[in-house]
């Protein structure tokens, strides 16, 4: 028997719902990609293409030449996570460390982004502030807090006397989760050498870790954000630098919840005063 139509556009809504329910917003292409089965696609087409090239004599044949070009995605795994941290370390400059994190595959959050998001600001100023991880605007234009999040972000800095110009703005996760889903545990874990470095490189007087993730990546407390934000703790480097670091709501929360705006803003008083009381 062949389906009606309405079954068929009935079936599609359903798929479409599951789909959206899952956190897909958006058609990354025409057919939907199996990044799991990638790598042994990958071992094929190298296979073929040997072959190929035996068969002509040393000239591979394009379409293979095409398919070696798509990277494998990456399955988070511990090795994953020690090549992360050899790389991290291996950066002396903000420069390479941003050189090495756009040639890094081990994380399976670029093969979706579109953008790398690694800094705004200034890396010379004497506040850093590092958020969760880029959202579609950011992801869009390579910048971190460009969207709603970042325009709230701005008028709280401003409200201190800061700017893109006098703070140093960066996420723990530099791609974003497709979906804007919650990065999963072990992305983070991949990540996190990343932000650590680029926190040791930029080397700030003062670190504001924006929402529960941030400051539990970075404090390595599993504490609830609302008992944690307001109290100075402190972020130490791998080379042993202590950094005092407040962790306070992020922004996105606070738009969810303007009833603690307030709360915020005596976080942000007590940054403000810590800076002064540093001579910045
Ligand atoms: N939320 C974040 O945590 N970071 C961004 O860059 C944007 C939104």
């Amino acid at each position: 028997m062949t389906p009606r139509i309405d079954d068929i556009q009935a079936s599609l809504r359903e798929v479409l719902r599951f789909l959206a329910d899952a956190g897909v917003d958006e058609a990354l292409d025409e057919v939907a990609v199996n990044r799991f089965v990638e790598a042994p696609r990958r071992k094929a087409a190298r296979q073929e293409q040997e072959e190929r090239t035996r068969e002509t004599g040393g000239k591979a044949a394009p379409a293979a030449q095409a398919d070696l070009r798509r990277p494998a995605a990456a399955v988070p795994d511990e090795a994953q996570a020690a090549k992360a941290r050899e790389l991290a370390r291996s950066a002396s400059t903000l420069a390479e460390l941003q050189e090495i994190l756009a040639g890094f595959d081990g994380c399976n959050l670029k093969f979706t982004a579109k953008n790398l998001v690694f800094a705004d600001g200034n890396p010379e100023a004497a506040v850093m502030f590092v958020g969760e991880a880029p959202g579609r605007d950011e992801d869009l234009e390579g910048l971190p807090f460009v969207g709603r999040s970042g325009q709230l972000l701005d008028r709280m800095l401003a409200a201190i006397g800061l700017d893109r110009g006098t703070a140093y703005i960066a996420n723990v996760i530099p791609w974003r989760p497709p979906g804007n889903r919650t990065p999963t545990p072990h992305e983070t874990e991949i990540c996190r050498p990343f932000i650590e470095r680029q926190i040791e490189l930029v080397g700030p007087k003062v670190l504001v870790n924006l929402g529960a993730p941030s400051s539990r990546t970075l404090l390595n407390t599993t504490e609830n954000i609302l008992r944690l934000r307001g109290n100075w703790r402190v972020h130490t480097t791998a080379s042993g630098v202590a950094i005092p670091a407040m962790p306070t709501l992020h922004p996105a929360y606070l738009l969810r919840n303007p009833a603690h705006k307030k709360l915020a803003w005596r976080d942000f008083l007590e940054v403000k005063a810590r800076l002064r009381s540093l001579g910045q």
